[in-house]
């Protein structure tokens, strides 16, 4: 079953049409990326998700309802959840305010406890760092500090916008890591990402965004030697 599916979607920045009817599902349980380059659209792709753009039209199905004119926090109580690009960690406040911050509603309070641990259990370096401000940590730790912050809003569906972006490769392969260890616990994930191969290596199925229209679709390890993917992306 999809926990999302996306239907049609077009989305505007004033006049200027980015998105020209994207369809994509993600089904429950399952690690889906979307794949394409810069300016693609992808991050257009997610704000509209979030319902962080003016214009959109559409659907944005997400456990069987349109959410498409709900308010964003209406969105993440339902349990769609968005670490976005460039991380957004707050600089001045400590690793553990960032993560508090992540619990913002009332379901997510309850259970803020239960997922600190988590979150600490998966990133033990940010437990070392609870009291340090965040804007004192490398990038690859901002990055899991706003992963973690995800998990703190108790994620249906966590949607990842690039969380590989200006990390070292050496932290790249561990973020991807986390990752994978959170889909085997369960959790729905939405990938976006420019590193194609690290990404269908995770992933079960992929979309190919280009100039805002999905180009190809498929199983990751179909997709992996799809000519028009290795066309894309490797110049073969
Ligand atoms: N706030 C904005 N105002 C106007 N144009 C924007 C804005 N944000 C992004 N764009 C444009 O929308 C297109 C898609 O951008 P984006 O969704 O960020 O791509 P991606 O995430 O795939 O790199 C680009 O041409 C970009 O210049
Ligand atoms: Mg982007």
């Amino acid at each position: 079953m999809a926990i999302l599916e996306v239907k049609n979607l077009k989305a505007y920045y004033d006049e200027v049409q980015i998105l020209w009817g994207v369809n994509f599902k993600v089904e429950k349980g399952s690690l889906t990326t979307i794949l394409g380059p810069n300016g693609a659209g992808k991050t257009t792709t997610l704000k509209a998700i979030m319902g962080l753009l003016d214009k959109v039209e559409g659907e944005i199905i997400f456990e069987g309802e349109n959410i498409k004119n709900l308010p964003p926090y209406k969105r993440v109580e339902r349990g769609l959840v968005l670490v976005p690009e460039g991380r957004m960690i707050f600089p001045e406040l400590t690793v553990l305010e960032n993560l508090e911050i992540g619990a913002y509603t009332s379901k997510a309070r309850k259970f803020a406890k239960k997922n600190l641990e988590h979150v600490f259990e998966l990133f033990p370096r940010l437990k070392e760092r609870i009291h340090q401000k965040a804007g004192t940590l490398s990038g690859g730790e901002q990055q899991m500090l706003a992963i973690g912050r995800g998990i703190m809003a108790c994620p249906k569906l966590l949607i990842l916008d690039e969380p590989s972006l200006g990390l070292a490769p050496k932290l790249v392969l561990s973020i991807f890591e986390i990752i994978k260890k959170l889909k085997e616990e369960g959790i729905t994930l939405l990938l976006v990402e420019q590193n194609v191969h690290l990404a269908l290596n995770i992933a079960d199925y992929g979309y190919i965004l280009e100039n805002g229209k999905i180009v190809d679709e498929g199983d990751a390890k179909k997709l992996e030697n799809d000519p028009k993917v290795l066309e894309a992306y490797l110049g073969i």
